[in-house]
């Protein structure tokens, strides 16, 4: 397949669907590099789902730089995208564009960061650095805090607005596309139909460029899911239930069997 850049992505806007997913390490990445997506998500999400973190605020640069690293080293076509984490980018344009680079070397293809016209200095910055930015509006969980709790955005005309500002702002700055978390249908049809670059959305409706979900909530790996998202499979069961069967096996004494076993290619009795 054809390597998935940036650029593409943007041009897919009005062409066809942008398929996104989440992948924070070497299998999920050869899966989803199979299944034909065209971005991978390095998400910070990956604090709660994988490192079993109660927010994605404990996520660090350096555990970002390590999965990023790791998916790179699967996924060849898709475009893979490396989320900002909490504190790598908000005290100064330097350290987004130093933060920036840092997952780049790691093997991200563009950044993602949440937050509107307040970031649009270190977007800026970032993409004059010469690395591609996606946005990140609506739920942003980096400030969760602040914003109190993970309720739905852009239901009513004051943040609807804000939104559509903000996303604006954004594209001023030069962003390749905008992740929409978490917002009304109505608030996320006005935004794609009014920018440039694509819209990529969860939770947001069907009235975007494209659709992320989180890979351990489509698969049923997932702790906490939240109600937008869709499980495709309960991978979980499968898993519990192969895991269950090995100790019964071992205990039982019906694992290993003849044909995972290695034999002397000489008589060793006499060492006994
Ligand atoms: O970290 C993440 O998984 C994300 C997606 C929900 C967009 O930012
Ligand atoms: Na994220």
């Amino acid at each position: 397949r054809e390597k998935v850049t940036a650029r593409r992505i943007l041009k897919m806007k009005g062409e066809r669907p942008i398929v996104a997913v989440t992948a924070y390490d070497y299998p999920t990445a050869w899966i989803a590099e199979d299944a034909g997506v065209d971005v991978i998500l390095v998400g910070d999400s990956l604090g709660m789902v994988v490192l079993g973190y109660p927010s994605t605020l404990q996520v660090t640069l350096d555990d970002m730089v390590r999965h990023t690293a790791a998916v790179a080293r699967a996924a060849r076509s898709p475009l893979i995208v490396a989320d900002m984490p909490f504190g790598s980018y908000e005290s100064s344009v330097t350290s987004a564009v130093e933060s920036a680079i840092a997952l780049v070397r790691a093997g991200g293809e563009a950044v993602k960061l949440e937050g509107g016209s307040e970031y649009a200095d270190r977007v800026k910055a970032i993409v004059d650095a010469g690395i591609p930015v996606m946005g990140h509006l609506g739920l942003t969980p980096q400030r969760a805090l602040r914003i109190g709790g993970y309720r739905p955005r852009a239901r009513g005309r004051g943040e609807a607005r804000e939104l559509l500002l903000d996303a604006e702002s954004l594209v001023e700055a030069g962003v390749f596309s905008i992740v929409l978390e978490f917002v009304s249908e109505e608030a996320a049809e006005i935004v794609t139909r009014r920018l440039p670059v694509p819209t990529i959305c969860i939770g947001s409706g069907r009235r975007c460029d494209g659709q992320i979900l989180v890979f351990h909530d489509i698969v049923g790996l997932s702790r906490l899911t939240p109600p937008f998202a869709k499980k495709y499979v309960d991978a979980r069961r499968i898993m519990l239930e192969a895991l269950s069967r090995y100790a019964e096996d071992v205990r039982a004494g019906r694992f290993p069997s003849e044909e995972h076993v290695v034999h002397a290619k000489e008589p060793l009795d006499d060492l006994d």
